[in-house]
């Protein structure tokens, strides 16, 4: 097929890396479980002609009228749904699939989320402090911000967003109360982080901590990696890419168990626990971007792609 000529406002990251980690064949199935703007979806499909097939999730439905779009060559090869990859194995029994050959999941925030104002994700430009993934979920970075308390704001902006001032701008938010949009938001955090110098924006880390806070993002991941390597035939891959310390810690950490055969503490003589590795992991070292894939696309720099194949026996 000829190459994707669909003018993408999201650069796929890591994109080459992907296809070679999959390795997509025809007539083999596939996940994508944050498909996105459809990026990583076109080349699994493209690699897999001509009789490959595809599920793309998200929970966003701006982001899948955009894959759909794009997708549209590939016609009945592709099945696109909105809804978590914490549901992928109910999707795809749905769907009739048994298994699936590889599954990629990109998480984090989208290019075209970041810059769509009405989306609340970002603090340059002006929006409402919404930030949820899905318009379906309950609660907006709005209800966070405006009803918990002091001590609650200041967890999440230490936890998630690894905010050193996390006290000292949560009690500046609870002073500024109520918060209706990004640049207000923006504004309390640089006033609350005063003349400190910083390398990157004052907003940056409290924007990322709401975020993954309004979307339990961590939660997600936790919860879908042993449901990946449950849906995934023998041989089988799992490709990850994660954008901070903390998805990758929990990527790395997955992986570094199910690979090991037995996971009881090591002062211990001899083995209880009836663990079994279901997994190779492939990648010790997480792949990274070049510079010249960062030099193209800024969100690449602090991109790591892990990948592990299902074991024959798991
Ligand atoms: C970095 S983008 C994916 C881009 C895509 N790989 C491409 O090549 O165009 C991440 C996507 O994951 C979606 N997402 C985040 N959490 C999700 C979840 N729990 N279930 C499904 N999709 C999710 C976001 O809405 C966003 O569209």
């Amino acid at each position: 097929m000829s190459s994707d000529a669909f003018a993408s406002p999201h650069i796929s990251v890591l994109y080459h890396q992907i296809i070679l980690a999959l390795s997509p064949k025809s007539p083999g199935r596939y996940l994508d479980a944050t498909v996105g703007a459809g990026g990583h979806a076109w080349g699994i499909l493209d690699a897999s002609s001509p009789h490959g097939q595809l599920l793309g999730l998200d929970l966003d439905p701006q982001a899948l009228e955009l894959a759909s779009q794009r997708l549209a060559v590939f016609g009945s090869r592709v099945a696109l749904v909105q809804a978590s990859y914490t549901t992928l194995l109910e999707q795809l029994h749905r769907l009739g699939w048994p298994d699936v050959q590889g599954i990629v999941i990109d998480l984090g925030v989208s290019s075209m989320q970041l810059d769509t104002p009405d989306r609340g994700f970002s603090f340059q430009a002006e929006g409402p402090l919404d930030m949820r993934f899905s318009p379906n979920q309950p609660t907006t970075a709005a209800d966070l911000l405006n009803r918990l308390d002091e001590a609650g704001l200041a967890d999440i902006l230490w936890r998630y967003g690894d905010e050193r001032l996390s006290r000292r701008i949560a009690r500046a938010i609870v002073q500024a109360r109520p918060l209706q949009t990004t640049r207000q938001l923006a504004e309390v955090v640089a006033k609350a982080s005063g003349g400190t110098h910083q390398r990157i924006h004052p907003a940056t880390r409290t924007f990322q901590a709401l975020r993954i806070a309004v979307n339990d993002e961590l939660g997600a991941i936790e919860a879908v990696l042993p449901d990946a390597v449950s849906a995934l035939a023998p041989g089988g891959r799992l490709a990850v890419i994660s954008f901070h310390s903390l998805e990758d810690r929990i990527v790395k950490q997955f992986f570094r168990r199910e690979s090991r055969d037995c996971i009881c503490p090591p002062e211990q003589p001899l083995c209880t626990c009836q663990h079994r590795a279901s997994i190779t992991e492939l990648t010790r070292h997480p792949i990274v971007a070049d510079e010249d894939e960062i030099k193209t696309n800024s969100r690449a720099r602090s991109s790591r792609l892990r990948i592990a194949e299902k074991r024959e026996m798991a």
